[in-house]
């Protein structure tokens, strides 16, 4: 029986995973180093260094500390302006009333991002109150595919992992959560979360009454 519901956050409640590649694509073509959209499919659900480090080696390239810390910010300031103008109009279509019919049938909410802005955006989204628990990139060592982040929100919630479904559109994040020992649900295409027991287009056709029935 289901007991909780995890959610991932960037391009599973909303669109920012459109802004992170576009903040990701700028900084790589300053830097001289193609990423394209299907680049971007790695670095879903991978946190900040990570994704900087994966973009730095398709070139071979290497950095300082220092210089990476320079470009980590410069891409976080460009992310935000990005994101600036976000309100409760851009959670995606679907979440309000699945979470609604969640809190109705005693099934609790979790957040597990790897974003370290995602506290800033569940409160423009408007919904940073309907969570029983939020994990982020702020309270974890290991970014998924580690289930470090999934297993953190699990006990916060005080819910057993195998009583636990997870949403993701990463393909990290899918790995996170079967590590976790959880039932993933991708949103996104089947060919490229193809380890999800169930993939949706978009989080509008996950329906509780499917949920219940895994
Ligand atoms: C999420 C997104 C990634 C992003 C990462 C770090 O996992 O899917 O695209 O790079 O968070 O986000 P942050 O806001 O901490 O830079
Ligand atoms: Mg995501």
């Amino acid at each position: 029986t289901i007991k909780a519901v995890i959610f991932d956050l960037d391009g599973v409640l909303t669109d920012t995973a459109h802004y992170h590649f576009q903040a990701w694509q700028a900084l790589a073509h300053e830097l001289g180093i193609s990423f394209t959209e299907q680049d971007n499919e790695q670095l879903k659900g991978v946190d900040r260094l990570g994704s900087l480090r994966w973009i730095l080696q398709q070139a071979q390239r290497q950095l300082s500390p220092e210089e990476e810390t320079r470009l980590m910010q410069q891409k976080n300031a460009h992310y935000l302006e990005l994101i600036a103008h976000m309100s409760p109009a851009d959670l995606f279509a679907g979440v309000q009333p699945l979470f609604t019919e969640l809190r109705q049938h005693g099934i609790k909410i979790g957040l597990a991002s790897a974003s370290k802005n995602a506290a800033m955006v569940v409160e423009r989204l408007g919904i940073a109150n309907q969570f029983d628990y939020i994990a982020d990139a702020n309270d974890v060592v290991n970014s998924k595919p580690d289930p470090e982040v999934f297993l953190l929100a699990a006990t916060g919630l005080g819910v057993a992992t195998t009583h636990c479904i997870g949403v993701e559109d990463a393909v990290a994040g899918v790995e996170a959560i079967n590590a976790a020992g959880m039932t993933a649900i991708g949103i996104g295409e089947p060919s490229v979360l193809n380890r999800a027991i169930k993939v949706y287009p978009s989080i509008q056709k996950l329906k509780l009454t499917d949920l219940l029935k895994l």
